[in-house]
């Protein structure tokens, strides 16, 4: 199962989200190779002490091995042995010409997120179903949910994650340790932890994962 992270609009979480996907399978047991197709490659920093840039050395943590891949795909070669590939993308809008996954993950966080989708949406859904997620996209209050909510009446043959994942300060602590949301200072058991934790969920659940067993 390969799951392509792609908004071409910069900063949206991408990269948040994917190192959580790794971080969240991990937990579950499941095995996963965690790809950067971004040349400054961040995604490797969440996953190695030291940031592993040479697309030759994977580096492996726990059940995740990471690889650095700037602008291509690794070969099936390279990602078949896996279970679960998880593919960081750049904000880039030739990424649905290189990238070939079975399910693709789109954060956006406004309208105009929404509407610049929209002009990708039709080269991404023709390789795979893409799963839409409302990502730091509370800032505004219940106009800013209504507008988000219109505008996705522009791309109609998505699916919808279905809660807001909100902005907060735990959640972009993340970035600065490295850690899960979960695991930075004053980030067990806030909103944003279990807004997460079912995010992940949702889309293992999605790619074919089963749901864990409480
Ligand atoms: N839920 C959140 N709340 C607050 N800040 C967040 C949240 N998620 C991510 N951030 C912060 O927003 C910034 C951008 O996030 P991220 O790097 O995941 O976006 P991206 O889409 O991968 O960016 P790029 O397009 O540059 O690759 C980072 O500083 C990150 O820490
Ligand atoms: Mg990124």
């Amino acid at each position: 199962m390969i799951i392509g992270v792609h908004n071409h609009k910069g900063g949206i979480g991408k990269t948040t989200i994917s190192a959580h996907l790794g971080l969240r399978a991990d937990q579950r047991g499941i095995p996963s190779l965690m790809v950067t197709l971004d040349r400054q490659g961040d995604l490797m920093r969440w996953y190695s002490d030291e940031r592993q840039l040479d697309p030759n050395k994977p580096s492996k943590r726990g059940n995740i091995t990471a690889l650095y891949s700037p602008m291509e795909q690794p070969p099936a070669s390279a990602t078949g042995g896996f279970p679960l590939v998880v593919i960081d993308t750049p904000p880039e809008a030739g990424i649905p010409a290189i990238v070939t996954p079975d399910l693709w993950i789109c954060p956006v966080d406004n309208r105009t997120a929404i509407e610049s989708l929209a002009e990708v949406v039709p080269a991404m859904t023709e390789k795979a179903p893409c799963y839409v997620v409302f990502y730091g996209a509370d800032a505004g209050g219940i106009n800013t949910l209504r507008g988000l909510q219109e505008a996705t009446r522009l791309i109609p043959d998505v699916e919808y994650h279905p809660e807001v994942i909100p902005h907060s300060p735990a959640a972009f602590r993340t970035q600065a340790y490295y850690r899960p949301v979960w695991d930075v200072p004053h980030g067990k058991g806030t909103a944003a932890h279990h807004l997460m934790v079912g995010l992940c969920d949702a889309i293992l659940k999605r790619a074919g994962f089963p749901e864990e067993k409480r």
